[in-house]
């Protein structure tokens, strides 16, 4: 049967696979794009708390983005992404929630850069 399987793969697989452009970089529906501005009243202490809550999922060491974000040492060197990713929607990916307070106060923090850590 393996050689019929292999004349006919299409047949032996069914239908071809849906397209796999589901979770990665899905706008959130409640996202708006933003132009990121730097909002010096966010600490480092309040964006490292929120990307710990929110973003843990994905960010840990070894997580499936491969982009650990969960260590201030890391998380202050990626803070222009962080600006870039939220204000432009692609982060977190549908259907990870993030309010849109959260948001603000993440793409604040992140587009100050003048903290290099
Ligand atoms: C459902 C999984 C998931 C969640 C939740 C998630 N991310 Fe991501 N993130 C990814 C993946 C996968 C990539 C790498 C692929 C890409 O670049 O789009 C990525 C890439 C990034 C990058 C770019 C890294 C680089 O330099 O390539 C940043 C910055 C980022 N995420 C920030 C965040 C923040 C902040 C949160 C939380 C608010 C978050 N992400 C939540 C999956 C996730």
């Amino acid at each position: 049967m393996l050689a019929g399987c292999l004349a006919l793969l299409g047949a032996c697989h069914g239908a071809p696979p849906a397209t796999t452009a589901l979770a990665r970089s899905a706008p959130a529906a409640t996202c708006k794009v933003s132009e990121p501005v730097c909002d010096p009243a966010v600490s480092d202490d309040t964006a490292l708390a929120l990307v710990r809550r929110r973003c843990a999922g994905c960010h840990a060491e070894g997580g499936k983005a491969q982009h650990p974000l969960l260590e201030l040492s890391v998380l202050g060197k990626a803070r222009s992404d962080v600006a870039l990713r939220l204000s432009g929607c692609e982060m977190p990916p549908e259907p990870t929630p993030l309010p849109a307070d959260e948001r603000a106060r993440l793409i604040g923090w992140g587009a100050c850069t003048e903290i290099a850590k």
